[in-house]
């Protein structure tokens, strides 16, 4: 039985990801071959993703699915060219002053429904929870809604390397304001924070830390 499941889900992929290349398009309605995939990390299922969160002290908190914006910048190595829009989630439902910002990407793919990585249904969460943190979800370069250039041409995909996505999670780190009380205090030398990842954004990970 397992086998046979096994050869079915074999066959499924390659379909499913057809059937999503035909229908892949941004937000203007232009072909993009930018698809959601697969999960390679699983996502969790949250039961009211859109109601707020109550942090400790009963405060009420935006929604996990909340959808903030970064400005990053599109080439590090030429910080003129300007900005683009980086997508992330955040919540501050565990944190207190002092405790660790706890960052993870899902890497290369769209980051929708990822905002689960937020909650103690994950060990990002638990983490939170345990050591009075603040959890961020922050998509990649180039996947979902977070692209650096209009396209996927040669050129702009000279902008689609893994130095220029450790230096997104360095400069994120470096620069962002997080929507909570005290968001502006929380750089790397104000605070300690932890990159967590699985497969390629655990590769990512350990070259962000060996970088
Ligand atoms: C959050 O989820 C609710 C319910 O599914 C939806 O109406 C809302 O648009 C979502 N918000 C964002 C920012 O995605
Ligand atoms: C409750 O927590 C929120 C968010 O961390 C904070 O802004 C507020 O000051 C806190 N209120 C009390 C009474 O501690
Ligand atoms: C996870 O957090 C929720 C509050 O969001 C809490 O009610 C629940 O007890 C926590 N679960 C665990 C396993 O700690
Ligand atoms: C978390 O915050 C609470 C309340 O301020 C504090 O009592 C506790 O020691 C903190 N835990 C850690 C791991 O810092």
């Amino acid at each position: 039985m397992a086998i046979r499941m096994r050869k079915l889900a074999l066959l499924a992929a390659p379909l499913a990801l057809l059937s999503q290349l035909a229908t892949a398009a941004l937000r203007d309605g232009r072909p993009h071959a930018n698809v959601m995939r697969p999960p390679g990390i699983p996502t969790v299922q949250l039961i009211a993703p859109e109601t707020p969160v109550i942090s400790r002290n009963g405060t009420e908190l935006p929604p996990y699915n909340t959808t903030y914006y970064f400005d990053q910048l599109i080439d590090h190595n030429n910080p003129s060219l300007g900005t683009f829009k980086q997508r992330f989630w955040h919540t501050y439902e565990y944190y207190e002053k002092g405790g660790p910002i706890i960052i993870s990407t899902p890497g290369e793919g769209n980051a929708d429904g990822y905002f689960s990585y937020l909650t103690n249904r994950t060990i990002n969460g638990q983490l939170a929870q345990q050591q009075n943190g603040s959890t961020i979800v922050i998509e990649h370069r180039f996947y979902g809604f977070s692209n650096p250039r209009p396209d996927l041409s040669v050129e702009s995909l000279k902008l689609h390397t893994i130095q220029q996505a450790i230096d997104d999670l360095v400069y994120f780190a470096k620069t962002v304001n997080l929507p909570m009380p005290g968001g502006d205090q929380i750089t790397p030398d104000k605070a300690p924070w932890i990159l967590i990842g699985g497969s390629y954004s655990g590769a990512l990970t350990s070259w962000t830390l060996v970088k």
